[in-house]
């Protein structure tokens, strides 16, 4: 199953557009923001902000860059210092080998009072699945000063094994459906001037 396909199911389970929904919501970026996705996937978060009516610059960078996306690696970004009013890392800092150098490399492209936004699946996701599946729980530490997002969902059996699946386990499936809670960990930092 795709992170698309996933992230479908869940939205079905949530009854909201997961994650990019209740995590645009949550940022409130402005109208006229340049916005930076690094690591932007399938771009679905720069559609759902268009869709908004943003009026900003939207720009993607992947590795492998979907239609509308720009080739290019987070370690270093081909944009010159100061130019974007916010950089997303969402659900992509984990995945890097060298996190600190993409970490500088957002801080360089932004302007002063930018905004970097770091978006990452938090340790209660699916945790009471995982427990219902009879595998061992995900690890995780939440970072002291993130905000979370949490949106309750009713999780299925059949769903349950169609994640688990997804994340190649597998296990016997009892106590369904189960009450779980989808967890999102947001960073937003605000470079060079005052916090937001
Ligand atoms: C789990 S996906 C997240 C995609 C998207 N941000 C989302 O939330 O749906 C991780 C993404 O990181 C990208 N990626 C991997 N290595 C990268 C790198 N060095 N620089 C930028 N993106 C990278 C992958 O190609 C993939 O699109």
């Amino acid at each position: 199953m795709s992170l698309k396909a996933r992230d479908a199911l869940l939205s079905c389970l949530a009854g909201v557009d997961w994650p990019f929904g209740p995590l645009l919501a949550l940022l409130d970026l402005a109208p006229g923001a340049d916005v930076l996705d690094v690591g932007t996937g399938d771009g679905r978060l720069l559609a759902r902000l268009r869709e908004q009516g943003h009026q900003g610059q939207g720009v993607g960078l992947d590795p492998q860059p979907g239609q509308g996306s720009l080739a290019g690696r987070a370690e270093a970004l081909p944009f010159p210092d100061a130019s974007f009013d916010a950089v997303l890392l969402v659900r992509v800092l984990a995945h890097l080998a060298d996190p600190a150098a993409a970490l500088a490399e957002a801080r360089r492209v932004l302007r002063p009072r930018g905004r970097l936004i770091v978006a990452a699946h938090g340790p209660d996701h699916l945790r009471a699945t995982w427990r219902a599946l009879g595998q061992a729980e995900p690890m995780a530490t939440p970072a002291s000063n993130a905000r979370h997002l949490r949106l309750p969902v009713t999780v299925t059996a059949e769903a349950a094994r169609a994640l688990a699946a997804s994340y190649g386990l597998s296990g016997q499936a009892s106590g369904f459906p189960v009450e779980d809670t989808l967890h999102l960990t947001v960073e937003d930092e605000t470079t060079g001037g005052r916090e937001r």
